[in-house]
């Protein structure tokens, strides 16, 4: 299967990783500037945005996307610690 190229925006940095792996993985493995602090979807240190995520990442649960909103996040909007990737992302840290 051919890889997922994972592009950090900030850093100019492209990663190749398998598909389905987590974006908290990648972005500790290549040493991405990504603050993560709950690492379980609750505190929103690791918000990040992902303009194509809708097509290359795996949907946010009901609870990310609620969290999400209530921080005035847009809809290209999620919490790294909780992604997973199916494709060729481009990766915006925002934190909170
Ligand atoms: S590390 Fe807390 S929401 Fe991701």
């Amino acid at each position: 299967m051919k890889p997922c190229r994972i592009h950090f925006i900030l850093e100019g940095m492209v990663v190749e990783a398998p598909s389905g792996i987590s974006l908290e993985e990648v972005a500790t493995f290549s040493h991405a500037d990504i603050t993560f602090g709950c690492k379980s979807g609750s505190c929103g240190t690791c918000r990040v945005s992902i303009p194509n995520q809708h097509t290359q990442c795996i949907p946010p649960s009901a609870e990310e996307a609620s969290f999400i909103k209530q921080l005035g996040g847009s809809p290209n909007e999620r919490l790294a610690c909780q992604v997973k990737i199916l494709g060729d992302i481009n990766v915006e840290y925002l934190g909170l």
